[in-house]
């Protein structure tokens, strides 16, 4: 039986889904949507689980995500196969009011899961243009039968959900592009030093490391590693002769290498930053910076020297000590390294409890997963 919704109930299912696509709109990372859609599906659709399948163009495939403890498991079935294949090949919904008098449905999930399916709704996603992008499927109405309203809220749904995705997707790729051009950039400039070869992208990795030790959002580690990654680019106002020597440098040639900070500054202070990311430049720049406000460019003091500034800074020195070899200065045995960093926590230079974790929970192991053993410097 079909209950046909009141006015009321109509009016509020649209309510809410206005609410849920600003809620989607939201959505910076794909796989937070999808979770966000599916969950959303099936409190919309008064069902009792919900899955959506993804195509997948290349292997003509539909690819659905399903979250399990062990994490996130893939189950992938050709188009054309099963009511979602059906659905995504013709482009035609299908209601159902029992599966298992349904040609296309297929028992074996039930087996597999310990399910039961009984009715299944099933729409199509499609993108602005028209193009079919997934599909989405609700299963087990709490009551009764899916009707023709369901029908068209669902579609309606999915609609909403497939635009979602792809306007995730294209912030993705966005931010996928725009990381690999300063990755690129990063380590063109290390390069024209052997001796920091591969420096911008280790300190990266350990800063983003040390951030997740601190317990930093999703977000924020975005933030670090970017800051991170372009924290040296100001090398690049170096001259070579600074820059290469292989000895000492003159107090001259050290307050011009020192500049280089502060060139990161007015480097990135050219490019455009969306608001979320406006304070990179300033956060690039700080990773000299000491907390008693003796460190360069500006001697800025512990209040103006913010958590990500502060992480750049012990992953700068924790790198530059174990891996710089420089023939008058030889890379530094990672005891010593703790040492060295402990010391400047003491001093007031180095976060005193950023560096307490950094040595309580060694997040240095996932960038350098060998430099515990004795003979770590003789391999490299
Ligand atoms: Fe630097
Ligand atoms: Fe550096």
């Amino acid at each position: 039986m079909t209950n046909t919704p009141t006015v009321g109930e109509k009016s509020k299912d649209l309510s809410r889904l206005l609410d849920i696509s600003q809620t989607m709109i939201e959505k910076t990372d794909l796989s937070s949507l999808l979770g966000l859609i599916m969950e959303e599906a099936t409190k919309t659709m008064h069902a009792d689980r919900s899955t959506l399948y993804l195509i997948d163009r290349d292997r003509n495939e539909l690819v659905s995500f399903i979250a399990q403890q062990s994490g996130v498991k893939e189950i992938r079935l050709p188009i054309g196969v099963g009511i979602a294949g059906y659905v995504a090949q013709s482009g035609n919904a299908v209601n159902i009011e029992d599966a298992y008098k349904n040609t296309l449905f297929n028992k074996e999930t039930d087996i597999q899961t310990g399910y039961t399916t009984k009715t299944v709704l099933c729409v199509p996603m499609r993108n602005r243009e028209g193009e079919i992008v997934g599909v989405l499927q609700v299963l087990n109405k709490k009551e009764g039968l899916f009707g023709e309203y369901d029908e068209w809220l669902f579609k309606t749904y999915a609609d909403y959900a497939a635009t979602a995705i792809e306007n995730t997707r294209l912030h993705e790729e966005r931010e996928k592009t725009f990381m690999s051009a300063i990755k690129a950039l990063a380590a063109a400039i290390d390069r024209r030093d052997p001796a920091t070869a591969g420096h911008s992208e280790r300190v990266a990795k350990l800063s983003v490391d040390i951030g997740k030790a601190l317990g930093l959002t999703k977000n924020e580690l975005k933030k670090l590693n970017y800051a991170a990654t372009l924290h040296d680019v100001g090398k690049i106002g170096v001259r070579d002769n600074v820059l290469l020597k292989p000895d000492k440098l003159t107090p001259d040639e050290r307050n011009e290498m020192n500049r280089h900070s502060q060139y990161t500054k007015e480097i990135l202070e050219e490019v455009y930053f969306s608001v979320e990311y406006k304070s990179i430049p300033t956060i690039a720049a700080m990773h000299h910076e000491r907390l008693d406000g003796t460190g360069y460019p500006y001697g800025l003091k512990a209040e103006q020297l913010n958590t990500f500034g502060r992480i750049i800074a012990v992953a700068d020195i924790f790198d530059a000590l174990v891996s710089f070899d420089r023939p008058y200065k030889k890379a530094v045995s990672l005891t010593e390294t703790l040492e060295i960093i402990k010391n400047e926590a003491e001093k007031n230079h180095l976060d005193p409890n950023i560096v307490k974790i950094f040595i309580e929970k060694k997040p240095y192991l996932n960038t350098f997963p060998e430099i515990e053993s004795p003979d770590y410097h003789h391999k490299r």
